[in-house]
């Protein structure tokens, strides 16, 4: 009887071998292959080792300052009502799970666009933008990169700001996008280094891509002031360089998302070209949900179109279409007037909590008796404040407070309450002071 194995001789392998001792030679063979055997082990993320070690830290005193989601006062994550209602609502249209355009569906990118550059603006009224779904802010950050790295005609060099959100440089690196930095905050200041930033757009090679955060600099909690957005759109106009905004928390800085989309609203009106990556994770709370949006601002109808069909190209070989659930709870947020008025009310309130939260946390390490200047607590803005704290400082804090934050510094507002205010503040002008 053959069972289908090669025959040797007149015997075959599966006659003179049992089951057993064949899955114990197959899975010699697997466990010594070579294959993957020269890939070297990445970086660990910085964020989730901070989160594991705060979760196994057992004192009841932990606080993490280290995540970069929403908390409510409890330290709870929260949900916004506007989209527990956008929720409902769509449960109540039965709808089905077809998939999505490759793009997202038309009324959502529109959505998208207005939200960003205002709904009578002129990219809008001329419909020069396309506009895609994509996985997230870092979806269209990715996406727009890759785009940027196959058409553009001119020199291919990012320049990003110092510091910046540590996934920026990596997704150039992944698509060997080279990348240099211009100068950004001062640490002197805890501010804006306007003319660093200045002198350093002056000099990059016309064409290169300058990478901005329209809002809620991520990590310095640092931006622009509107004068300052002003003369950095001036100086790319002149120097022919392209914005390429990166727009992660309309909304959350100040609390309306008109004032937050105000960098690129300026560079739009003085007639840039922009790209824009949106999320939603921040000011809808829908992280997991995977939520964002890329424009690539053109001249004319024409070249949007054709660029709107090189988007769903790249679309398509990497994921086909994009994810339904998300994005029908910001499409009806956004095109239900009475849910929008609901959501501009629940992102002001996270706003305000954290702007709160920073109001707080400054009075009390003065009233510590920090010998230190504490402005720059209030005066940046967003979800992170660069506390200014030195790595070894950061050290302390962790191991003898248990308070959990980044190497750099950075805290995340957040992650503050009005209960763990005080013990932070104590702590932060104990290892600030001795
Ligand atoms: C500056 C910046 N850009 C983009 C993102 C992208 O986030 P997501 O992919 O969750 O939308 C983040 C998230 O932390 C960010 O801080």
């Amino acid at each position: 009887m053959s069972l289908g194995f090669v025959k040797f001789g007149a015997t075959t392998a599966a006659q003179l071998m049992s089951r057993s001792q064949m899955d114990v030679m197959n899975h010699a063979v697997r466990t010594q292959s070579m294959w993957w055997g020269s890939v070297p082990m990445g970086a660990p993320d910085t964020i989730l080792g901070i989160r594991d070690k705060y979760n196994k830290d057992s004192s009841p005193k932990k606080v993490n300052l280290g995540v970069g989601a929403y908390r409510d006062d409890d330290g709870k994550p929260f949900v916004l009502p506007s989209v527990r209602k956008a929720e409902e609502l769509i449960y109540q249209k039965c709808m089905n799970h077809e998939y999505a355009p490759i793009a997202g569906e038309v009324a959502f990118r529109e959505a998208c666009a207005k939200l960003a550059f205002g709904d009578c603006s002129q990219p809008i009224v001329d419909k020069t933008n396309a506009t895609v779904q994509t996985l997230s802010g870092t979806g269209a950050l990715r996406l727009g990169l890759d785009f940027i790295n196959r058409y553009w005609q001119k020199k291919r060099e990012v320049w990003l700001p110092n510091p910046t959100w540590f996934n920026h440089p990596q997704i150039c690196d992944m698509l060997c996008l080279p990348y240099k930095k211009y100068r950004y905050y001062d640490p002197k200041t805890k501010g804006f280094d306007v003319n660093g930033a200045c002198e350093d757009l002056c000099r990059a090679p016309e064409g290169s891509v300058i990478l901005l955060h329209a809002c809620a600099h991520n990590p310095t909690g640092v931006d622009p002031k509107k004068e300052e957005w002003e003369c950095l759109s001036k100086i790319i106009k002149e120097k022919k360089l392209f914005p390429f905004f990166d727009m992660a928390y309309q909304g959350f800085a100040t609390g309306s998302v008109d004032r937050d989309a105000q960098a690129v609203r300026i560079f739009v009106k003085d007639g840039h070209q922009v790209m824009l990556a949106q999320s939603f994770a921040k000011n809808m709370g829908l992280y997991g949900e995977r939520v964002g949006a890329l424009t690539v601002l053109c001249g004319d109808k024409c070249t949007a179109d054709k660029v709107m069909s090189q988007l769903k190209v790249s679309i398509r070989t990497i994921y086909s279409n994009p994810a339904i659930n998300g994005s029908r709870i910001v499409k009806e947020i956004l095109t239900n007037a009475e849910l929008k008025q609901q959501w501009l009310v629940d992102v002001k309130a996270m706003a305000d909590r954290i702007i709160t939260m920073r109001k707080m946390l400054r009075e009390a390490i003065e009233g510590a008796g920090s010998k230190h200047k504490w402005n720059h607590i209030t005066d940046q803005i967003g979800m992170f404040c660069y506390t200014g704290l030195t790595p070894a400082q950061v050290d302390r804090i962790t191991k003898e407070c248990h308070i959990y934050l980044t190497k750099d510094g950075r805290i995340s507002v957040a992650g503050i309450t009005t209960k763990n205010v005080a013990y932070v503040a104590e702590s932060i002008h104990k290892v600030t002071s001795s």
